[in-house]
């Protein structure tokens, strides 16, 4: 793994300010931040370094303003969600830099913790722009990043400033940097990957990628019809994209020589309607359906299979569901298979790492979410890692 300074390497921190790299990027409703898993991932290195007597400086985007100022993008709409999962007061700071910014921390005490604007606000933050960066920098002594989910992009906030200031992992960042080392860096072998989702095109690089480097690849959701349909299976009116044909079968063919397994259904559910339990549901076998039917999940036989495959595995990486989950009956495999791996996990068999907006959705709807061995709040950073991709927030630590 490559290395990168934690919080254990930081000396004395009293009095001195931490400008610290956060996700606050949470959904809201009605004025109400609803999920605070992303803020509770963070709090513990924001209240390690408060109660070491840092001024704590938080930088974090909120949405995609576009380099200009929105009311409703504002960072103190989450100031409350903070203060609430921190069970502290914070400063809310209009500015991202500058004489504000070195005036609020002129009122600051050692410990306390401010919340600079949505860096978004800036055109620079995008743009990476050395600028931006040397002026957020000027106000802090050194840099936490513990924003994983944020490390995809080359933002100022995320990859410039680490240039400029000594550079730390936040915990959630060394914990989130851990765990996928151990799931796809230097796994224990066998490893199976379960990839899921409606669209192959979405997922082609994540694919390529994985042959390579996992024993077993389960492929799921609307993009196994992509699959089926190029080894000539009739998916009726299934999600399918024909006109990737040519390239499932070259991801085929480059997993045969890699010796990954490529794991397709050969059962499904099907029905002539997506709708909630629609009456014209059935199971059958993936050459059997019919010219007016979609295939919605994976079947029970293909579901059994499957777990047999993952008890013989050390390692699962999963990103997607295996049908249309939100949808019941649709949700039974997925489901099924999500509590075949928190067993095994639980049994100590298996290490097993789940990211991804509708795969994190998936594994609390099973109720295992905290049984895998990880579970990554990054959306779009998690796609990009399972690629293979080197993330310019992450590489910035460690250069
Ligand atoms: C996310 O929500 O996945 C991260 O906060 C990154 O947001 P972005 O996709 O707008 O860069």
């Amino acid at each position: 793994m490559m290395a990168f300074r934690t919080l254990d390497d930081l000396g004395d921190v009293r009095g001195k300010v931490a400008l610290v790299r956060v996700d606050l990027n949470v959904p809201m409703q009605d004025g109400r931040a609803t999920d605070l898993t992303r803020i509770e991932a963070v709090a513990p290195t924001i209240l390690e370094l408060a109660d070491a007597g840092a001024k704590v400086l938080l930088l974090a985007h909120f949405g995609r303003p576009k380099g200009e100022r929105s009311s409703t993008l504002s960072l103190s709409l989450v100031q409350g969600a903070v203060e609430a999962v921190l069970g502290r007061e914070t400063m809310y700071i209009s500015e991202l830099a500058g004489p504000i910014v070195q005036q609020s921390l002129g009122i600051m005490r050692p410990g306390d913790i401010g919340i600079l604007e949505n860096t978004r606000f800036w055109a620079g933050e995008e743009k990476n722009d050395p600028e931006l960066a040397k002026a957020i920098a000027a106000n802090g002594d050194f840099y936490v990043n513990d924003a994983f989910s944020a490390a995809h992009r080359a933002h100022a906030s995320t990859e410039a400033i680490a240039h400029l200031l000594p550079a730390y992992a936040g915990r959630a960042m060394e914990k989130e940097l851990k765990a996928l080392d151990a799931a796809l860096g230097n796994p224990e072998k066998p490893v199976a990957a379960v990839v899921g989702g409606a669209k192959v095109s979405t997922k082609l690089a994540v694919l390529e990628h994985l042959v390579g480097k996992v024993q077993h690849l389960i492929i799921g959701g609307g993009m196994a019809n992509t699959f089926l349909a190029a080894r000539g299976v009739d998916v009726g009116k299934s999600l399918c994209e024909h006109d990737l044909a040519k390239t499932a079968e070259a991801i085929l063919d480059t997993a045969d020589q890699a010796g990954c397994t490529v794991h397709l259904p050969y059962d499904v559910v099907v029905a002539k309607e997506f709708a909630a339990n629609p009456p014209s549901l059935r199971t059958c076998n993936v050459h059997e359906v019919a010219a007016d039917e979609m295939i919605l999940d994976i079947g029970p036989q293909a579901t059994e299979a499957l777990a047999d495959v993952l008890k013989t595995c050390r390692t699962l990486v999963w990103n997607g569901p295996l049908g249309a989950f939100e949808t019941p009956p649709f949700d039974t495999a997925t489901v099924a298979l999500a509590r075949t791996a928190a067993a095994l996990t639980r049994e100590g068999s298996l290490v097993s790492v789940a990211g991804g907006g509708d795969t994190v959705a998936a594994l609390h709807h099973a109720g295992v979410a905290a049984d895998f061995s990880y579970v990554s709040t990054a959306g779009g950073a998690f796609l990009e890692w399972m690629e293979g991709k080197e993330l310019p927030g992450v590489a910035a630590l460690t250069s």
